[in-house]
């Protein structure tokens, strides 16, 4: 695939979940081997979008490609890897079991689980308990669990949430070496300063995407150099358009708590859900 092919495309999408309509008429597509942010506030539905695209989340409607075949083929799993929002990784197993566990499963071996823990700096972690691990490292194991199967598709759902900004500066070079090595990445943030690390930006708001933009769009279009700004903005611009008030909800830059749900069972557990 060359670095211009869309490795996503979605059309149409349309996601109902308990009667209440969770993605409407959602179509992007996503470059191959360049980083895409996912954008949105807290329920506007990124974790929904991501999990459809891994293929763990039936669609309503509309068609999800990914690397040229349906969202959800046997086919992508070697080619996938996916990093849900709370860290699913055995808490009772060392760093280096739970990363050669998950390269076991696509068929990789003790050099490729050194060379995983090594690109997420926990080559000197090996050996320590999964639950001894601090929340920054805990989250780097998960990422190592996802890299040592050498997807070529990477979704991260909020990677860098409570971590210090050494650390996500840190993790943010690595995604940007990844990308250089020819890996698509797709990475949802509610950091809008992590927004400018990203090639192109999707901007959720209440299931329907608000734009996709480069960095410089969103400044362009937000009227400000401050991306969180040109953000709220945006948004605001939307509830403006639509009579509706603002709700403490569309303020970006606030994290929440990760939920615990079907979205965190490790990968190799998970099953399509409505
Ligand atoms: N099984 C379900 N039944 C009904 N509503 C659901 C279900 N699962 C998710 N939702 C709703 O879908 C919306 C989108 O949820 P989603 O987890 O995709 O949001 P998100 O953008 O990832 O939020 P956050 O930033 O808080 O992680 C939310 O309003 C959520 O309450
Ligand atoms: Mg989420």
């Amino acid at each position: 695939m060359s670095q211009s092919a869309a490795a996503v495309q979605v059309s149409g999408l349309r996601i109902v979940k308990a009667r209440k309509d969770i993605l409407q008429e959602v179509d992007f597509s996503i470059p191959a081997g360049r980083i895409t942010g996912l954008l949105g506030p807290s329920g506007s539905g990124k974790t929904t979008l991501m999990r459809t695209i891994v293929g763990v989340q039936r669609i309503t409607s509309g068609s999800v490609t990914v690397l040229g075949k349906p969202a959800g083929d046997p086919a992508l799993r070697h080619e996938l890897g996916y990093v849900t929002q709370s860290p699913s990784v055995y808490p009772d197993l060392s760093v280096e079991t739970n990363v050669r566990y998950f390269g076991a499963m696509h068929g990789k071996h003790r050099r490729d689980a050194a060379a995983a823990m090594a690109a997420v700096g926990l080559e000197g972690h090996a050996r320590i308990r999964t639950a001894d691990l601090s929340g920054g490292e805990l989250s780097r194991v998960s990422l190592a669990c996802a890299l040592v199967a050498r997807p070529k598709l990477l979704i991260l759902d909020e990677p860098t949430v409570g971590l210090d900004p050494v650390l996500r500066a840190d993790l943010w070079e690595r995604f940007g070496a990844m990308a250089a090595a020819g890996t698509t990445l797709l990475i949802s943030s509610h950091v809008m300063e992590e927004a400018s690390h990203c090639a192109s930006l999707l901007l959720l708001r209440q299931g329907r995407l608000l734009a996709s933009l480069t960095p410089a769009e969103l400044s362009d279009r937000g009227g400000s150099e401050d991306l969180e700004l040109a953000f709220l903005n945006i948004i605001r611009q939307a509830e403006a358009d639509e009579g509706t008030p603002p709700s403490p909800g569309t303020t970006p830059g606030l994290g929440t708590a990760p939920h615990l749900g079907a979205d965190n069972l490790p990968a190799a557990g998970m099953t399509v859900t409505e």
